[in-house]
């Protein structure tokens, strides 16, 4: 036990008392004395590097290369993403990718290249392999986007075979060895990406582990990990963005240094990036073109985001320690005489007897069902925490059900895992198999009948109670792994993700006319195929409010659009300042939740007096007004895999200035929203991407590229249109309208409207709608040229000169 674990003990008997504080040191020994039997510490290694390049062999979409001590596949897809996989990986088995594997492009040639190398010729990359195996991805006109140094693996003297591993093709390629890759960047490259960080969205030098972890306390900026991680790293250059996945789910570190340009005697210094993995398969894939292709690119490998029913995008209030059924009344009543529409209610682990999952406290909420009955009538959904943890006790009869079927983690000697969490001593369901999947998913079916209209699933990193070491399960717990057979190493990563699918799965059939919503905090690549996620504990502060921001950008750009933090922060009582600030950026994310912690006070807007309730009110009116363009950036999420919530470069990556700016975001392509992120500030200076943009509160027009200064009084934050966009927005009577921002003088602009579908599965149309000038005038049609078919109110036309913004 070192002094951080101390710390963290001293913390948890705070947290949950002294009783569980025992049981966690029972169960960290438990851990550590379940590995040190079955995990016995690496013996001698052996390094391996690939050697010199043979022969080639080539096969639709690209071919094999060997080498004297491994081989290389390289495969592009039809929509030009590339795989390569060493030492015989292929694609499959993936828990990232969506269905079967992307067919293969059959116009791709391998021919060879100078000095004995090889090169793999596709429509959108060029992929130069060189004799001794680094692996150059450049854009078809030749600019370097990544070059991978060849790999290095560690194996154990024991196992090592000449010529290295080959995957038996069926299961991902596990084993032991480690290895590590080193690759390097234009110098001007900026990274992004790898899950949720909270030191991000631009991630500097640094390292940053791949592992789910619940920090066990709030965390803020420079806390890594945290509970979603993914070897997913963005890389924008001048050069052009790339993706690059390693879809491995061991436990590594990515080390990250960002380039400089013109170091030492006026040479760049590339940007670097190493990959080390404690073990599974080298294999990865690139995505190359513009952001917006990308994560296009992405998605159509890896899914399309689960779209959240409209109640989802509203706004939702959660609290850990609602006393009962009477105070749940009591503050949506509140909500409701305030004006302050309401959506969605979380009930958390204080409404389970005794922290047990799929239960209800009889005695707090007598009649579930009745108050969810109640509160549907007035518009307001109620949304339970899952945890994943079941506790172990006779009696219980999802713990009883679990055991019938054989559905929980068992050690190296066949016996059922235990770890601790709020029930007590838990087991924990094998989501990696897939007839667990199925009796889990089905249990939802009380969570229905309660009527909660969608899920909330907290402590699945999976999180057990550890008075010292990793709060989570032994490394040599053993998962079914699909049938491939592994351990909680390969495991870890990918159990909330897994458990996601349960559920979604489970819902789909219990519920089939209604889309499931499911939010996780931990996760994997491919998670928004199931559900969104949220920040987790942000630690309430300045430092908090900015990371929740990171956690959002980064998850948007690896694939995950609908995210959001507890706003208030979730370890302390905020001042009304701060709460206010988290508000109005809640306002503007995708998943728009207050919540806290059971001792971190309350988070309804009225209880920070009345000048926070009513901005809060006004920044609440927003969101309502903006809800049909949220329905339409969900929409356009499940389509193209953008994000709602971009980074200000998204669609002008090459404005290096752009890429450095983390305090603002765009909301789709007509907004950009500019939070206040520290204390007192009443204006702040925000960086436009080329163009015009308007001050919505004041109409003020700004020219772009550069940085200009807006006023953000209490009332607001800086929020500015792109001249041109067209967005839908609610009336006053709920329709649907079109707002118009002008366009500058010459220019035209245009925006998509998607419909709401209802909770169902309808897929509606995309409409697409075009501005511009017609004399004095600024006319809005469809873009066949058929008239908008909506209501249309033009903004913007005060005639001001625009403002200048400086660079
Ligand atoms: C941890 C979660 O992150 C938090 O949101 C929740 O309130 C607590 N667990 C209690 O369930």
């Amino acid at each position: 036990m070192d002094g951080r674990d101390l710390v963290r003990s001293v913390r948890m008997v705070r947290a949950v008392g002294p009783a569980q504080g025992l049981r966690s040191l029972r169960a960290a020994w438990r851990r550590s004395r379940a590995d040190a039997r079955a995990l016995p510490p690496r013996g001698a290694e052996r390094a391996r590097v690939p050697g010199e390049a043979r022969d080639a062999e080539p096969l639709p979409g690209g071919g094999v290369i060997h080498f004297a001590r491994s081989s290389l596949r390289v495969r592009v897809a039809a929509g030009g993403a590339v795989f390569c996989g060493w030492d015989g990986a292929g694609p499959e088995p993936s828990y990232a990718l969506s269905g079967e594997c992307p067919a293969v492009d059959p116009r791709v040639v391998l021919e060879p290249d100078t000095e004995g190398g090889w090169r793999v010729v596709s429509e959108r990359v060029l992929v130069v392999v060189s004799r001794f195996g680094a692996v150059e991805v450049r854009t078809p006109g030749g600019a370097m986007l990544r070059r991978e140094l060849p790999p290095r693996w560690w194996e154990p003297v024991a196992e090592g075979a000449e010529g290295g591993p080959e995957g038996d093709g069926r299961c991902a390629g596990a084993g032991a060895a480690r290895w590590v890759q080193r690759s390097e960047v234009a110098a001007d490259a900026r990274f992004f990406g790898l899950g949720g960080r909270s030191a991000g969205p631009r991630l500097r030098d640094g390292v940053y582990r791949l592992w789910n972890t619940d920090p066990g306390g709030a965390f803020g900026p420079g806390d890594d990990p945290l509970y979603l991680t993914m070897p997913v790293q963005l890389v924008v250059a001048d050069a052009g963005t790339h993706l690059v996945f390693h879809d491995n789910s061991w436990d590594g570190r990515v080390t990250l240094h960002e380039g400089v340009e013109g170091a030492g005697s006026g040479h760049d210094r590339p940007g670097t990036c190493e990959l080390r993995m404690d073990g599974g398969p080298l294999r990865y894939w690139v995505v190359a073109g513009t952001p917006a292709r990308v994560l296009l690119g992405w998605t159509a490998l890896t899914g399309a985001p689960a779209l959240p029913p409209r109640w989802a995008l509203g706004y939702q209030h959660a609290r850990w320690g609602f006393g009962g059924a009477d105070e749940v009344r009591r503050v949506v009543a509140g909500y409701r005489e305030r004006g302050l529409l309401l959506s969605a209610v979380h009930l958390d682990i204080d409404h389970y007897d005794g922290h047990r999952v799929f239960t209800v406290d009889r005695e707090r909420y007598p009649d579930l069902p009745g108050l969810a009955g109640e509160l549907r009538a007035e518009g307001v959904r109620l949304v339970s925490i899952v945890d994943p943890a079941v506790k172990a006790e006779p009696g219980n009869t999802v713990y009883e059900g679990g055991v019938a079927v054989d559905a929980f983690v068992r050690d190296t000697q066949g016996e059922v895992v235990r770890g601790v969490v709020w029930p007590g001593e838990s087991v924990y369901p094998d989501f990696t198999d897939a007839r667990v999947r199925k009796w889990w998913g089905a249990l939802y079916a009380e969570r229905l009948a309660q009527g909660f209209a969608g899920v909330w699933h907290d402590m699945n990193e999976p999180v057990s109670f550890a008075a010292f070491g990793e709060s989570t399960l032994p490394r040599s717990a053993r998962h079914a792994l699909e049938g491939c057979g592994g351990d909680h190493r390969e495991a870890h990563n990918v159990y909330g993700l897994a458990m996601a699918q349960a559920a979604y799965e489970g819902l789909c059939e219990l519920r089939p006319g209604e889309r499931p919503f499911l939010f996780s905090r931990s996760g994997w690549a491919g998670l928004q195929r199931y559900g969104g996620t949220w920040s987790g504990d942000v630690a309430t502060g300045w430092p908090g409010l900015r990371a929740s921001l990171s956690l959002v950008l980064g998850l948007g750009l690896c694939g995950v659009p609908y995210s959001g933090p507890d706003v208030g922060g979730f370890s302390a009582v905020p001042s009304p300042e701060l709460y206010l600030r988290w508000f109005q950026l809640g306002a503007y994310l995708p998943l728009f939740r207050t919540h806290s912690a059971l001792w971190a006070g309350r988070r309804e807007p009225w209880e920070f007096g009345a000048e926070v309730l009513e901005h809060a009110q006004a920044a609440l009116r927003e969101r309502v007004r903006l809800l049909p363009y949220f329905v339409t950036l969900g929409q356009l999420a499940r389509l193209s895999g953008a994000p709602y919530v971009r980074p200000v470069w998204w669609s002008t990556p090459r404005d290096r200035a752009l890429r450095d700016c983390e305090d603002a975001f765009l909301l789709g392509d007509a907004l950009l929203v500019a939070p206040i992120v520290e204390a007192g500030a009443v204006g702040r200076a925000v960086r436009l991407p080329r163009g015009r943009w308007y001050d919505t509160a004041t109409g003020r027009a700004y020219d772009g590229p550069g940085r200009v200064w807006v006023d953000a009084p209490l009332s607001r934050i800086p929020v500015l249109a792109r001249a041109g966009a067209v967005l839908p927005v609610a009336g006053a009577d709920g329709a649907t309208k079109l707002e118009v921002w002008a366009p500058a003088a010459g220019r035209t602009g245009g925006g998509l409207v998607v419909p709401d579908c209802g909770d169902g599965w309808r897929r509606p149309e995309v409409e697409r709608f075009v501005s511009r000038w017609e004399g004095d005038r600024v006319v809005v049609e469809r873009r066949d040229g058929g008239p908008a078919g909506y209501p249309v109110r033009v903004r913007g036309l005060a005639g001001e000169e625009a403002g200048r913004a400086t660079r």
